[in-house]
């Protein structure tokens, strides 16, 4: 076992991390260093993969106000976003989106050099900054991986997983575990501050958006270390994924395509959104989700399409580059064929409670991006208020570092030396198809627990979890990052299922078959770690 020392050490390299590596560079003069550990290679992420844009709400928009971009967030957020959260991080928008620019950061502009703001599903008005076209995580996340790989002041550890936290019995993190997932060595890294920045759960689920490393390690290892999670069971479901059969990963048919005019059609090319919403292909996620999945239902089909051959061709290339690229690798000319399209998991509301600096219910442990719970979305996220709120959220954790005297604890905690012993200790243990574990597990997610529930379904899904389990004899020590990466999926499958079947109540993307009422007074789920066992907090 090897030992570090290193004053933040942030997990995860998905645009929240590397902000916030870079911003708590640039503020705080560190004794012992930043650290930045990822799984994989350093741009790999969800935020890589993000189309649509960032929300700007920025000075120059006359058309926009942070007024109406905050009642468009609480309206999509089904009665449980916090007010004073999506106001700070409305109105915080136009600075850190400002500062953003100034670590390379460039989004798309007119010929007259002016910003190209979109418009996507639920806004009033056109706010959504773009990269590339549709290549808006990609963008970002090579500007500032190129800036972090500069930096000599922030090392960087890839193909790490971060595996345990170090917390005392005073509820204080200490530090972390990581496991190299080249070499298998184990090293202990002390620090006062630890960062989660470990993105989202999408590869709980059959069929998703979200690339491998979405598999909510983040959530387990808070869970494990006894902090407060919030909300679990809003598992946000992206409308119009790319139905290739086939391929469960799916690709994103960006909703900024509905936003510059495409429809929701039958194989007739009959529109339907007419039967579910007023506002049609633009009415919040959840409801254009379930409406194609029930399109889906009803005609005994495994897709619906998209229409957006009534976009100006050149538009359609020039607007949507690797939308049309893939989209023409699958045979389908997206300024002449519908696109086979189906929802697919996409995004967690909920996670890791914390305020807008990142503070968890536990000291030294901060949570920014899509594994931290905020408040901002609420039973349903407004499209691109993510990548707002992973820079705004990582911007104030840095400010907020800033003024702490952060030590490094140099010894460790005698509470705490059993628990790196158990990382040092060799053991016998026989491989396992971990892939095929993982199929299983994502079949019974996505049946179980998927965009609609209710008692039966989410009971049984409980329960083929806990038979599965038993064909992982896993405890603590893994052999490889893919057993740690199934051992935290199970848990956090059982985290979402149980915050699903205590609330009994449809709200947001969770919707209950059994209880299909919005209750009148809103509540979040608190649950927690206690002796051992999973306690929901009143
Ligand atoms: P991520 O970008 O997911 O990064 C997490 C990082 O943590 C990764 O580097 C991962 O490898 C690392 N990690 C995880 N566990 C460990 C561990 N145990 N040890 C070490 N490292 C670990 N949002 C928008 O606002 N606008 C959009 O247009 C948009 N489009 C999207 C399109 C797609 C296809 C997807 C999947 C998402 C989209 N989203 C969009 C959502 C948004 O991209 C994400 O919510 C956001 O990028 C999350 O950023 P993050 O930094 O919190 O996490
Ligand atoms: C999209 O481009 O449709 C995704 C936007 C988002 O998830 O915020």
């Amino acid at each position: 076992m090897k030992y570090s020392n290193y004053s933040v050490v942030i997990i995860g390299s998905g645009i929240a991390g590397l902000y916030a590596a870079l911003k708590i560079e640039q503020q705080t003069n560190l004794q012992d260093g930043i650290l930045l550990i990822t799984k994989s290679k350093l741009g790999e992420s969800n935020s890589r993969y993000a189309q649509g844009g960032m929300v700007g709400v920025l000075k120059e928009n006359a058309k926009d106000s942070t007024a109406s971009h905050i009642s468009d967030t609480i309206k999509a957020g089904a009665g449980l976003s916090e007010f004073n959260t999506v106001k700070f991080i409305s109105e915080s928008s136009d600075s850190v989106i400002k500062d953003l620019l100034k670590f390379g950061v460039q989004f798309d502009k007119n010929e007259n050099g002016d910003y190209t703001f979109t418009l996507e599903a639920a806004h009033s008005v056109n706010r959504v900054l773009h990269s590339g076209g549709d290549a808006t995580g990609r963008m970002i996340e090579k500007a500032l991986t190129k800036d972090v790989s500069e930096n000599d002041n922030i090392d960087v550890y890839e193909q790490t997983a971060a595996v345990e936290l170090l917390v005392n019995s005073n509820k204080e993190c200490k530090g972390v575990v990581v496991f190299n997932d080249l070499t298998h060595e184990y090293e202990t890294i002390y620090s006062s501050a630890v960062i989660l920045a470990t993105g989202g759960v999408g590869q709980l689920y059959k069929y998703t958006t979200n690339p491998a490393v979405a598999t909510g390690d983040g959530l387990a290892l808070a869970y494990n270390a006894g902090a407060v999670l919030q909300d679990l069971e809003f598992i946000q479901f992206h409308p119009t994924a790319l139905a290739i059969d086939g391929d469960e990963n799916r690709f994103l048919i960006s909703e900024a395509v509905r936003g510059e005019g495409a429809k929701l059609v039958d194989a007739d090319g009959i529109e339907f959104m007419h039967k579910y919403h007023e506002n049609r292909e633009l009415a919040p996620r959840d409801i254009v989700t379930r409406a194609n999945y029930n399109e889906m239902i009803e005609n005994g089909i495994n897709h619906v399409y998209l229409n957006a051959t009534c976009i100006d061709k050149n538009k359609l290339a020039e607007r949507f580059p690797n939308i049309s690229r893939i989209c023409a690798e699958n045979g389908i000319d997206i300024s002449r064929d519908f696109i086979p399209v189906a929802p697919a998991a996409h995004y967690s509301m909920g996670g890791i409670k914390t305020n807008i600096e990142g503070e968890t219910s536990i000291k030294g442990l901060y949570a920014i991006g899509e594994a931290a719970s905020t408040g901002l979305h609420g039973g349903n996220r407004l499209a691109s208020n993510s990548l707002l709120e992973c820079v705004v959220c990582a911007y104030e954790v840095a400010s907020y570092l800033k003024d702490k005297k952060l030590k490094t604890p140099k010894q460790i905690d005698e509470d705490l030396k059993a628990v790196i012993d158990k990382y040092s200790k060799d053991l016998l243990m026989e491989d396992l198809d971990v892939e095929a574990l993982k199929h299983e597990l994502q079949d019974i997610m996505w049946r179980g627990a998927g965009i609609l529930r209710s008692e039966k379904t989410l009971m049984n899904a409980l329960e083929e979890i806990r038979e599965l389990s038993k064909k992982f004899p896993r405890s603590v020590k893994c052999l490889s990052k893919e057993e740690y990466e199934f051992k935290n999926m199970l848990l956090v499958a059982k985290l979402i299922i149980n915050s699903a079947l205590q609330r009994k109540e449809s709200r947001g993307a969770h919707y209950r078959l059994d209880y299909l009422n919005m209750d009148e007074v809103s509540r979040h789920s608190l649950l927690t770690k206690e002796k051992g066992e999973l306690c929901f907090v009143k």
